[in-house]
């Protein structure tokens, strides 16, 4: 079986093919990066227009891959939530509509749940049971995975989410878009212990998080040292990032305990970080338990772990079915759910 995969939720427009007995056969990512760089963030308008422009000529691209060897697809796969509203209706408009012309089924997924099943395109991926830290710009969640499909959420970010930290910290830095990347590189210039931020709520119990407070005493500090060199501007971007890091970690290891599960599943955008995945590693390490993570590129937004979710979904058949538009279809309908919890696509009850 082979699955297109195509992925446009936010500012990058993914197209892959997965399949079924050789794994991943193609992925291409077009990135906004450039496009959203003057604004400091996503316009939605702006990444709609975009993915328009984009798509179709990728998916000809990815189709013609010599990879694939001209081979027709099975189904498709598109991103129908959570995500910005008319970047996912791209998508989803014209997944629906090539599916409905190929005769094949068209699978709307959860793209978080795309995030979270990455690792399993790796080459030794995770078995169930796990726990899933799951860290990108629109969501921070833990996740345990009992059994394929079957989710419940553990603890999340009762405001902003890691990358928006990153992403919003960046900016009050004068760094560029993404925040995340720009701050993780400058951070390595930083001296340790110039400043040391709050761990915010790792001295209560609970798996929840919260950045907010994180950001503004970033602000607050940046505020007090005046004008900023290029050094005091390492020296809080390494204060913050390890804050981030230092804070994840501990409800890592929480969740682990609580769950009582031996493996940790790290995806989303901030799972891109290498002190974050340094720090998990080194930790799950004393603690007997392993740490699985998709390479960088899959990390963030791409159409692979669409294409691999719809292929697992496909399998799975029956948890979208109860909701209309989110099952099987070839008919050319389709629904996107912009706001759309993880917990709703689970396949079995909490
Ligand atoms: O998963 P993703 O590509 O898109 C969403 O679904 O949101 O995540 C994007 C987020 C951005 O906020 C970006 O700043 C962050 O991931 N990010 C990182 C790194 N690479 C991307 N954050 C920290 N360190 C990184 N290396
Ligand atoms: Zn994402």
């Amino acid at each position: 079986m082979r699955i297109l995969g195509i992925e446009t939720s936010c500012d990058d427009t993914g197209v892959a093919i997965y399949d079924a007995d050789h794994g991943l056969i193609v992925h291409r990512l077009a990135s906004q990066v450039e496009l959203h760089r003057e604004y400091g963030g996503v316009v939605p308008e702006l990444a709609a227009r975009d993915h328009i422009r984009t798509l179709l000529p990728l998916v000809d691209n990815v189709l013609s891959d010599s990879a694939n060897g001209g081979r027709k697809m099975d189904a498709i796969a598109y991103t129908a939530g959570p995500g910005l509203a008319g970047a996912l209706l791209v998508g989803a408009s014209v997944a629906s509509s090539l599916a409905y012309g190929w005769g094949v089924p068209g699978l709307g997924v959860h793209h978080m749940e795309g995030h979270l099943l990455a690792p399993m395109l790796e080459a030794d991926p995770p078995e169930f049971p796990f726990v899933a830290l799951l860290v990108s710009g629109g969501h921070t969640m833990l996740v345990d995975v009992a059994a394929p499909g079957a989710y419940r959420i553990l603890g999340q970010s009762v405001d902003d989410a890691a990358g928006e930290a990153f992403d919003k910290t960046a900016k009050m830095l004068g760094l560029s878009y993404p925040g995340g990347p720009a701050i993780a590189k400058i951070a390595v210039n930083g001296m340790p212990n110039r400043f040391t931020f709050p761990r915010p709520m790792t001295n209560r119990p609970g798996l929840d998080f919260s950045f907010s407070g994180l950001k503004t005493h970033t602000l607050t500090t940046a505020r007090q040292q005046g004008e900023l060199d290029d050094q005091t501007v390492a020296d809080i971007a390494l204060a913050f990032e390890l804050a981030v890091v230092d804070t994840l970690a501990i409800k890592c290891q929480r969740a682990l305990k609580l769950t009582g599960r031996k493996r940790l599943v790290i995806a989303g955008g901030v799972g891109a970080n290498t002190r974050l995945r340094e720090k998990l590693e080194n930790e799950c390490l004393k603690t007997g338990s392993r740490v699985y993570y998709p390479r960088p590129e899959l990390c963030t937004d791409n159409g692979a772990m669409i294409a691999y979710a719809g292929y697992f979904r496909f399998r799975l058949q029956s948890s979208y079915e109860e909701h209309p538009g989110r099952a099987l279809q070839n008919t050319g309908a389709f629904d996107i759910y912009p706001r759309w919890s993880l917990e709703d696509v689970s396949t079995t009850a909490q």
